[in-house]
């Protein structure tokens, strides 16, 4: 059966007697569970939906760079140091593979970054939220790179080569982020009572923020419908997070940690947990701009790309003096 969304539709069903042969044709790759590559024919909602969905992961990265890199001074010992430097800058790199897949449907870097600095594009809800202390950061690798992995996880299976092929790879650097911070908070909960108190503190705050990061509730979301009949999103936001509470509840009792939800409770009927929703208003306030750190996050990136402009128009008049260079060097070859 073709499912298909109309563009502009929101959650509204394309059936296959409404496409056109194109479409048709599109959908029956997707449902046989092609990968779609750059050149081939696409409709033009499948292109859009890319472009955000990806840019908007792209802008996550990056900016999560930010809570995690006001520790990297402050690092407890310079191996903690050294770990939580390779991790800020495996997120770089997640970024740059994820605006290059993004590339590939036909849109600029320095469009994406404008969408980001203008406002237009959003990034994860979580890095609105600030990192207070050492046992922050391992609160955020632990439920923050897990949330991420748990979705990241089934991104590698999405139809758009590019993007699959970026997550495998993020996927693989990700799954050892989530391992560090769970490694921070074990070393916090075996340490002295003010050290677990921090660690439980960490957790209190960090819990709910991280349950946001699958999005608005099915009922509210307003692409899936489109993104899954695309296959672009694999699992809706509701599954996702029901995944990792149970993943993330026995965790939380290895390290003697209490999650901070008085209704969290085991259903044996449905074989998980469970929970609490988040508060939604304070999504909706956060992904508005309205959360505790969206002015400081992106005064921080339009700084960092107004001090870096010296450095872009420097590369531009070098490939611009050497731009002539290889096609010479091609025909003295010949
Ligand atoms: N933060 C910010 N905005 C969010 C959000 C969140 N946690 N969840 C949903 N939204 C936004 C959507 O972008 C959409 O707004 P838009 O139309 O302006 O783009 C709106 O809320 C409605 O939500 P939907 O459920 O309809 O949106 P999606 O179908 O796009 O689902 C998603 C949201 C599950 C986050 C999906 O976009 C997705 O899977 N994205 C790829 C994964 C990703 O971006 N992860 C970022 C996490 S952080 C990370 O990976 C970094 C790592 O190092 C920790």
């Amino acid at each position: 059966m073709y499912a298909q969304v109309v563009e502009g539709s929101g959650k509204g069903v394309k059936s296959a007697k409404d496409m056109s042969p194109e479409e048709l044709d599109f959908q029956s790759k997707i449902d046989a569970g092609q990968k779609i590559e750059p050149k081939e024919w696409m409709p033009e909602g499948y292109r859009k939906t890319l472009i955000r969905q990806i840019s908007q992961h792209a802008h996550s990265e990056v900016v999560g760079q930010l809570p995690e890199g006001n520790w990297i001074t402050r690092a407890p010992t310079l191996e903690r140091k050294a770990i939580l430097l390779a991790k800020v800058q495996d997120e770089a790199g997640h970024g740059l593979y994820l605006y290059s897949a993004a590339e590939t449907l036909g849109i600029s870097r320095d469009e994406m970054y404008d969408q980001l600095h203008s406002g237009k594009a959003k990034y994860s809800s979580i890095f609105n939220y600030p990192t207070l202390n050492w046992a922050d950061i391992g609160a955020v690798g632990w439920l923050v790179d897990g949330a991420a992995i748990m979705n990241q996880v089934a991104l590698q299976r999405t139809s758009y080569g590019p993007y699959s092929r970026a997550m495998i790879r993020i996927c693989k650097e990700e799954s050892f982020h989530q391992r560090q911070g769970f490694d921070i908070m074990m070393k916090m909960c075996r340490g002295t009572d003010a050290q677990k108190a921090m660690a439980q503190d960490a957790m209190n705050r960090f819990w709910w923020p991280a349950l946001m990061m699958f999005g608005p509730s099915d009922k509210d979301s307003v692409h899936s419908a489109e993104s899954m009949a695309w296959k672009i999103k694999i699992n809706t936001n509701d599954e996702l997070r029901q995944k990792f509470v149970d993943q993330t509840v026995p965790q939380a009792e290895y390290l003697g940690l209490t999650i901070p939800d008085e209704n969290l409770s085991w259903n044996e009927e449905k074989g998980g947990y469970d929970f609490t929703d988040p508060d939604w208003d304070e999504f909706f306030q956060v992904i508005s701009g309205n959360g505790p750190c969206n002015a400081e996050r992106m005064r921080a990136r339009t700084e960092a790309w107004d001090q870096g402009a010296w450095f872009r128009d420097g590369l531009s008049a070098y490939a611009e003096k050497h731009a002539g260079d290889n096609a010479n060097q091609g025909v003295k070859d010949v």
